[in-house]
């Protein structure tokens, strides 16, 4: 186990990164994607691990940071929660006191945003949030590094969320904080981002970009600069599936609807994507999407958060 910095720093939302240190992170993403691609690996994280406890499924995140420890030199753990004594019911403050004693940085995938910050309060290594209910940071970072690689800045582009107000959608809401976009989500009834987001983000000293809620999803992608969506059922919200299915009736992103947004608007989704469902595959394969190069992404941009974190400097 390698000594980690003094001032530990912790990724549980993307507000745990000023703007400069995005663009120091996206930089650095740059540098490792392209030297990869020469076939070149750095081994600037030999002899260090990272614990990867996931409370939920993952094929993405899971193999991404496994994937990006190893090029790095380091190895990754998984630990399923059902497989460690967090399952059956050891805190997750003592697993954290405990697992900071072997490892150099944890990441969780969980439920509760609260898990995760108790974990970050409790561990003396980094802690990375994998994805909880409330955020999905290593994605937000992901999505805007590569509407970046492929367009330039977002600052005063129109950004249109199309779907559920759930934890990428509060992503985005801080993400606009950041880069400046006009940020326009789409939701059903009963399904708007949770206002505590929206307060947060309205309470950003870096705010500058715009966000408007609306119902009507035609509404946000006009002239869009890049529409998003994401699954209508997220992981642990499987038996409200029929009541979901007939409340985002009409959400669909379809070709229809991309047509009404800029000519060479981009699409994204974080993934699983469930087809014919919140998209259709038109969408998904067609000329906008970029969601296999914003996959491939994730693996690039978690190495440089890694090395910010184990190394304590960008
Ligand atoms: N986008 C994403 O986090 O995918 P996984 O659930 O497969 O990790
Ligand atoms: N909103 C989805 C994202 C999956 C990566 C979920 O939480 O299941």
């Amino acid at each position: 186990m390698t000594p980690t910095p003094k001032k530990k720093r912790d990724l549980l939302s993307l507000l745990d990164l000023d703007v400069a240190e995005i663009a120091m992170l996206f930089s650095r993403a740059t540098e490792l994607k392209q030297s990869l691609k020469e076939g070149h690996t750095s081994q600037t994280l030999a002899g260090r691990t990272l614990g990867m406890l996931f409370e939920k499924p993952s094929t993405r995140t899971r193999v991404s940071f496994e994937v990006g420890m190893y090029q790095l030199g380091g190895h990754a753990l998984f630990l399923s929660s059902k497989e460690i004594q967090l399952g059956r019911g050891e805190s997750i403050s003592d697993s954290a006191r405990v697992l900071s004693r072997y490892l150099d940085a944890l990441m969780i995938r969980t439920f509760a945003h609260e898990n995760a910050v108790t974990l970050a309060q409790y561990a003396t290594v980094p802690v990375i949030n994998g994805l909880s209910d409330h955020f999905h940071p290593c994605q937000i970072l992901t999505d805007l590094f590569t509407y970046e690689e492929k367009r330039g800045s977002l600052a005063g582009c129109k950004v249109a969320f199309i779907g559920d107000g759930n934890n990428m959608a509060h992503s985005w809401i801080l993400a606009s904080t950041k880069v400046g976009c006009h940020l326009v989500l789409a939701c059903p009834v009963n399904y708007d981002p949770d206002p505590r987001v929206l307060n947060l983000a309205q309470q950003q000293p870096e705010k500058v970009g715009t966000i408007t809620l609306t119902r009507d999803p035609r509404e946000a992608v006009v002239d869009a600069d890049l529409v998003i969506t994401d699954t209508w059922i997220s992981m642990g919200q499987e038996q409200e599936r029929q009541r979901r299915l007939r409340a985002f009736h009409g959400f669909q992103v379809d070709m229809s609807l991309m047509r009404l947004a800029k000519k060479d608007a981009l699409f994204m989704h974080c993934l699983p994507a469930h087809r014919e469902e919140e998209v259709t595959s038109e969408v998904l394969d067609g000329e906008h999407s970029v969601v296999w190069d914003e996959a491939e992404n994730r693996l690039h941009v978690q190495k440089a958060i890694l090395e910010w974190l184990m190394l304590g400097r960008i």
